[in-house]
């Protein structure tokens, strides 16, 4: 198998082969197509508390970062009845489970970390949701925005790869939605159905007040940039602020405010299945900024780096 690895942070990545192994009983390989980027991939290489997790208790190196991957089921264990080897899935790999990463042209995960694809979604846009779609999903499944009619979300990002899928999610569900976007990407947020207040017309915050309040604000940008204070001033009685980036300094306020949370975008089949199904009902689309080749992961990743992306970057083994 080929995979994108690096020996440090300060190295580029670069393809090496490395030998595959046998899959055990409960394993499935899959034969990546497509790659979803997002912004843990090259935090994982610089350290941080998921690099340290991955490091004391992820697979032995080379280091293989990413987590979204679509592609074709090659092989099953022998437990193993779903999916069948031929099946397109979409899914992500976990190294708590002692998984390499999805930048290679194949994985070996289990069946509870892959949804099924039917052959009207392609392995591109399937790959854009791993862990974008299951963040979005699980906030607004949190904030139980679909089961509250006349909810109103706040999304604070709402043109990155988290964003956009909460924020067309929250539409689905029929909740108004005000998306915090740059004026470049105005155009894109509005069409997908949100309210889009330009960050650089003022103070956001003060703008969103007045289209308030929230059920869920959604800060997808980080507290140093939209202080969770202010963030929670925005909120109806039962509202709930969501971290979806935390930094120490958001600790206290995680362990003494009951409305401020964080959560982790892990990929699941449970959480997948319905992203998979939206996305063939078109409630979703998938905004994909650019595809790279597997060989140029480090632009993909200077790209993401640099905070700009409007929905996601892809790589093509
Ligand atoms: N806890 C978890 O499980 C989890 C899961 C997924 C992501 N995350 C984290 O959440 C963050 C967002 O992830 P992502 O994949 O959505 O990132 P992303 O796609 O890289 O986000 C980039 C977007 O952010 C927008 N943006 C930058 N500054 C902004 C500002 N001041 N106000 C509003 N929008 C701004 C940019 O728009 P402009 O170009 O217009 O500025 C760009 O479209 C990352 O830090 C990621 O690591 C955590």
């Amino acid at each position: 198998m080929i995979v994108a690895t690096s020996r440090s942070s300060r190295e580029s990545l670069r393809l090496v082969e490395l030998p595959s192994r046998p899959l055990r009983a409960d394993e499935l390989r899959v034969r990546v197509r497509a790659i979803g980027v997002n912004p843990v991939d090259w935090k994982m290489r610089e350290g941080g508390p998921l690099g340290t997790a991955q490091r004391l208790i992820g697979p032995p190196g080379p280091l293989v970062v990413g987590i979204d991957f679509a592609g074709e089921v090659v092989e099953v264990g022998s437990a193993v009845e779903r999916p069948r080897p031929g099946d397109r899935v979409v899914g992500g790999t976990d190294f708590s489970r002692k998984q390499r990463g999805s930048y290679a042209d194949e994985v070996i995960v289990r069946p509870d970390q892959c949804a099924e694809l039917p052959a009207s979604v392609s392995f591109e846009e399937a790959a854009c949701l791993p862990v974008a779609g299951v963040t979005a999903w699980r906030w607004l499944d949190e904030a139980d925005i679909a089961s509250k009619p006349g909810a109103r979300v706040l999304v604070l990002g709402a043109s990155g790869g988290v964003g956009l899928f909460a924020l067309q999610l929250a539409r689905s569900y029929g909740a108004t939605v005000v998306g915090v976007c740059s004026a470049r990407n105005a155009p894109l947020v509005t069409r997908l159905g949100a309210t889009a207040l330009d960050y650089n017309q003022g103070d956001p915050l003060e703008a969103a007040a007045r289209l308030g309040p929230f059920d869920l604000v959604l800060n997808a940008v980080g507290s140093a940039v939209y202080p969770s204070a202010s963030c929670r001033s925005l909120l109806c009685a039962t509202g709930l602020l969501g971290l979806v980036v935390v930094r120490p300094a958001d600790y206290p306020a995680l362990v003494t405010s009951r409305r401020t949370k964080t959560l982790l975008g892990k990929p699941t089949r449970e959480i997948l299945e319905p992203l998979v199904a939206a996305l063939v009902k078109r409630e979703i689309e998938a905004i994909i900024e650019a595809t790279f080749p597997l060989a140029e992961a480090e632009e993909a990743h200077a790209r993401s780096r640099a905070g700009k992306v409007v929905g996601k970057l892809l790589l093509v083994p």
